[in-house]
């Protein structure tokens, strides 16, 4: 029996990894406190990040199609809206209407290649 099944929940699998381009960005959705909510995965490597797919300017989805986003030409997330710039280690804005703010990040980890929610 393993550790997840001896909580009595499994975890939400989110994606596997392999779906996820190393450096680059994956629309999903996850249902958090009761409510569904879209997601931002951004694998670097191993290692996967998530935020919330809610822009802090103005609450807005950053991608301009389900799954499509913009970087600007260093490599960061710009949302499509307004052009908000996002560094991906915190998700902190670095240009834009938001500057200073940042991403709301979800807790996600790797478990034999896939991509869950942290319990
Ligand atoms: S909603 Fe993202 S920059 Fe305005």
């Amino acid at each position: 029996m393993t550790a997840v099944e001896q909580s009595g929940s499994l975890p939400q699998v989110l994606a596997r990894l392999d779906q996820i381009e190393d450096g680059g960005f994956f629309e999903t959705e996850a249902r958090l406190a009761g409510d569904d909510e879209s997601l931002i995965l951004h694998r670097d490597g191993a290692a996967v990040r998530a935020w919330l797919n809610v822009c802090p300017h103005a609450g807005r989805r950053l991608d301009w199609a389900p799954g499509k986003f913009l970087r600007d030409k260093k490599g960061h997330l710009m949302c499509a809206v307004h052009g908000a710039t996002f560094e991906l280690t915190a998700g902190e804005c670095i240009a834009g209407p938001c500057k200073g703010s940042a991403l709301k990040q979800v807790d996600v980890e790797v478990r034999d290649g896939l991509v869950v929610l942290s319990t």
